[in-house]
């Protein structure tokens, strides 16, 4: 096999209590999905997929770059899917930031309702220098379009009318209040497609203008995206064959035989935020209807010395997905002059801990229960990147298939959503608006500290 290819390794995949033949999945229903993804991907319901907006995403990236490139600062304004793929991509291959004595662009990401790190970064940004990227693919998320208000105002006070000029929104090319903005204040704006929801939008506008930005060749994440998708979208009936659909069979399995846990152990330490993407790809597309594995990111070696005591010797409960990469910079030389003590070490580069600790790690998984898939990376580029993104994009839709439940939705999060609007006073929440006052009307059992 040559080097470029990333591969998975199955041999402990199957192990303890999931055995061999649990194959998640019957060959009738390898059948019945591969013509469910002929007819999706043909229908448009995956662009995910197909990345059908690829050519016009790439034209309108070229027209709108040159403008982002002349500021040093940019602000993103997002949440959720919105917000966790650009942010992986980022500490990825823009770590820079995160450094002592940086030089040259910045990007902020604003996904929570933290007052003080928004009032900090509104006190400390220049605006005449800050570019502001408003991601929402449904145009109404209230924490999103909360900052927007507040940063337009910042804005408009430092620059009058020619805020808008630094106002860009990445939303659905018709619906939504952004769109309605934009289309208002004449906001330069990239699309999210139809179809693509949020957690599935990190290789689309949504994830590579704040990587473009950031200098980072975002053309290559989408090649390598592309080079997993291919297969599947115009070979739809091989499916069965596919990577994805394999760890999909092997994800599903796990929860038929009571795992209910997927660690996602990342032994590239600098795509440990490709744990929090995956978290919320998986969690949000999966757990529905009292189904799904809970996913766990874990960082190599950094929770060696935090949670893998519970992963190792803790409920037997978990599988593990097992990152690494056989091609990355092992770093400066220990001297030739180490201390007796630490003889072993001497010549050796600093990242060969890291090598040797991810086998430790792996082997003593494996011993203690845990079924692993190992996920190898030849490189750690941003292709790979891509292609490790699509990968488990498609197989999160395809476990969701195995389980008979819809990957693409997320509708028990709009309850919390229902009631804080109530809370907040917006019309039209009857229902919730009595449930609150019921709520907090109703007897409390405090306990002081
Ligand atoms: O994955 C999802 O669909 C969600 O997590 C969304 O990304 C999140 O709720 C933000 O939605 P929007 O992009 O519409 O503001």
């Amino acid at each position: 096999m040559p080097t470029t290819t990333h591969t998975l390794e199955w041999s402990a995949a199957y192990t303890h209590r999931l055995p061999g033949d649990a194959a998640g999945a019957s060959a009738s229903q390898g059948e019945e999905l591969a013509k469910r993804l002929a007819h999706e991907t043909t229908s448009g319901e995956l662009p995910f997929l197909t990345m059908s907006y690829r050519a016009k995403l790439d034209a309108s990236m070229e027209k709108i770059l040159p403008g982002m490139l002349s500021f040093n600062n940019m602000l993103v304004l997002g949440i959720g899917g919105s917000a966790l793929g650009a942010r992986a991509i980022q500490r990825a291959f823009a770590p820079g930031q995160d450094g002592p004595n940086h030089k040259g662009r910045s990007l902020w990401i604003a996904d929570n309702v933290c007052a003080e790190q928004f009032e900090a970064w509104l006190h400390k940004l220049v605006p005449a220098d800050t570019l502001v990227l408003c991601i929402s693919k449904s145009g109404g998320t209230i924490e999103t379009l909360a900052q927007y208000f507040l940063v337009r105002d910042w804005l408009k006070a430092a620059l009058g009318d020619q805020w808008s000029k630094q106002m860009i929104v990445i939303t659905d090319a018709a619906k939504g209040y952004l769109r309605e903005e934009a289309n208002q204040y004449n906001l330069a704006s990239l699309e999210v497609p139809d179809n693509l929801g949020g957690r599935y939008s990190a290789l689309s506008a949504v994830g590579m203008a704040p990587a473009a930005f950031l200098g980072i060749d975002w053309r290559a994440l989408l090649d390598g995206a592309a080079d997993v998708a291919r297969p599947l979208a115009r070979q739809p009936e091989n499916l069965a064959s596919h990577p994805a659909f394999a760890l999909a069979r092997w994800a599903r399995a796990l929860e038929e035989y009571d795992y209910s846990q997927l660690i996602f152990f990342c032994y590239i330490p600098q795509w440990a935020a490709f744990g929090l993407w995956f978290a919320q790809l998986w969690a949000e597309s999966l757990g529905k209807g009292g189904l799904g594995t809970m996913p766990v990111p874990a960082t190599g070696v950094t929770d060696q010395h935090s949670v893998n005591q519970m992963f190792l010797d803790g409920p037997r409960n978990k599988g593990c997905l097992f990152l690494t990469s056989r091609n990355q910079p092992g770093g400066r030389n220990f001297d030739l002059n180490l201390p007796e003590q630490w003889a072993w070490l001497r010549g050796k580069p600093f990242g060969s801990l890291l090598e040797a600790e991810a086998l430790g790690t792996r082997m003593a998984l494996t011993s203690s229960g845990v079924p692993l898939v190992g996920i190898d990376m030849a490189d750690t580029g941003p292709r790979a990147a891509g292609s490790l993104m699509m990968l488990l994009e498609a197989a999160t839709v395809f476990t969701g298939w195995l389980m008979d439940i819809n990957p693409l939705d997320q509708p028990a999060v709009e309850l919390g959503k229902r009631l804080a609007n109530a809370r907040l006073g917006a019309s039209g929440y009857p229902v919730e608006e009595a449930d609150l006052a019921a709520f907090l009307a109703a007897s409390r059992r405090e306990q002081p500290f």
